[in-house]
């Protein structure tokens, strides 16, 4: 029976996306047709309290060190509406488009194990939903103050359990994350930049092996085979924990050796269509991980550089939120409309470049990539690399 979806917004009723249509889960890559996403809100966003995980993350220069707490209200409302005219957009374009309902991350938060003073955000689903196929996992995470994250998700992961009878829904093992799973050489006040690339190149990262942890984030799809990224939000235990959950997939651990804050791979190695890749010039996939994509006569192609030297203010992500791009298929792409060099190598590259602003919404968790989530792409679950 077709059912309608109880989080549309009010611009449900475009013809493009009748409200009767029937809810099916399947996404096995990043390219396919993109039929349904969801995408984020910056409701209650917040800058989080230290924890042990954070000073990890937030770069030395970066003007949020030592601050917290509630962004500003027209900074909430600014972020909302771009991300609201983007919904608005893909939904134009034929695609159902599903928004979260935002707890109050204002709230404080505690566990058997620690409390933080507040949270963190909605606006970036990718970071906690990951699809495979007819499932979508959320991600353990790895921070304290993103541990209820997958709440905001929750009431629409429960509609799709109803609408669609092939839908799993998992949830990946809650961590503890105590302070046992971050290393405390990462709790110094300051790190500079040469010790930090030293240590992430040895992949001495902020977590430790005490428990399984990964950020949904870190996965990139290819159908069978999953390209993860072993840095700060996923440790080696989450990546052999989605192994054994996916036996029949390959999954691949890679690393970036020049980032010196390993975190998600979108703004890092980033898929456009089979066979071609880009890959952050800066953090460089290494030669002995290359060879799997070479000898499978898929072509990895250095980013272009990002139009802007700084992030927005009160930013997390680098600017390298200039590849966060969300592809809506194999010949379609968005991007942020400022940044136009990324927008000109895919246009040369044959692709058709759908500018989408978004930039002031960067600091409630990243770009378009990030803020958006796969409920549907067309397409089966295929082998891209037969070479293995
Ligand atoms: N580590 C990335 C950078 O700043 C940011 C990744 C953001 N991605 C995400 N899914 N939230 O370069």
């Amino acid at each position: 029976m077709a059912l309608q979806s109880l989080h549309d917004g009010p611009v449900t009723m475009n013809t493009a996306t009748p409200m009767t249509r029937a809810i099916k889960v399947s996404s096995w890559n990043e390219w396919d047709p993109l039929r349904h996403v969801i995408v984020g809100k910056a409701d209650h966003g917040q800058i989080p309290a230290p924890e042990p995980a954070l000073n990890a993350k937030v770069p030395e220069e970066s003007d949020m060190r030592g601050r917290w707490g509630r962004r500003s209200k027209d900074s909430i409302a600014r972020a909302n509406e771009l991300l609201d005219e983007f919904s608005a957009l893909l939904r134009r374009r034929g695609i159902r488009v599903d928004r979260p309902d935002p707890i109050d991350h204002n709230l404080a938060i505690a566990t058997p194990d620690f409390t933080v003073a507040n949270q963190f955000t909605c606006m970036a689903p990718r970071d906690v939903l990951l699809t495979i196929g007819n499932e979508i996992i959320e991600a353990t995470m790895s921070y304290r103050c993103r541990w209820f994250e997958y709440l905001s998700y929750r009431p629409l992961l429960e509609h799709y359990f109803e609408a669609d009878r092939g839908f799993r829904h998992v949830a990946a093992p809650k961590p503890r994350l105590t302070d046992r799973s971050y290393r405390p050489d990462y709790f110094a006040d300051r790190i500079d930049e040469p010790t930090r690339l030293e240590w992430t190149a040895r992949k001495h990262f902020v977590t430790t092996e005490q428990e399984i942890l990964f950020d949904a984030a870190d996965v990139t799809r290819f159908g069978r085979d999953l390209v993860v990224q072993h840095g700060f939000t996923t440790n080696a235990k989450g990546i052999d924990w989605l192994r054994r959950h996916f036996p029949s997939h390959r999954v691949h651990a890679v690393n970036f050796p020049g980032d010196p804050y390993p975190i998600h791979i979108d703004c890092t190695f980033v898929p456009i269509r089979p066979g071609l890749i880009l890959n952050n010039p800066l953090r460089r996939l290494p030669d002995e991980q290359r060879a799997f994509f070479a000898r499978n006569d898929w072509l990895i192609l250095e980013a272009a550089p990002p139009a802007h030297n700084e992030p927005p203010p009160l930013c997390y992500s680098s600017v390298w939120l200039s590849m966060n791009v969300l592809v809506l298929d194999p010949k379609t792409v968005c991007v942020e409309a400022s940044e136009v060099r990324q927008a000109e190598q895919l246009d040369r590259l044959g692709l058709e470049v759908v500018p989408v602003e978004l930039r002031d919404a960067y600091p409630f968790g990243g770009g378009l990539h990030c803020c958006t989530a796969d409920v549907w792409r067309e397409g089966t679950c295929e082998d891209y690399f037969p070479r293995g």
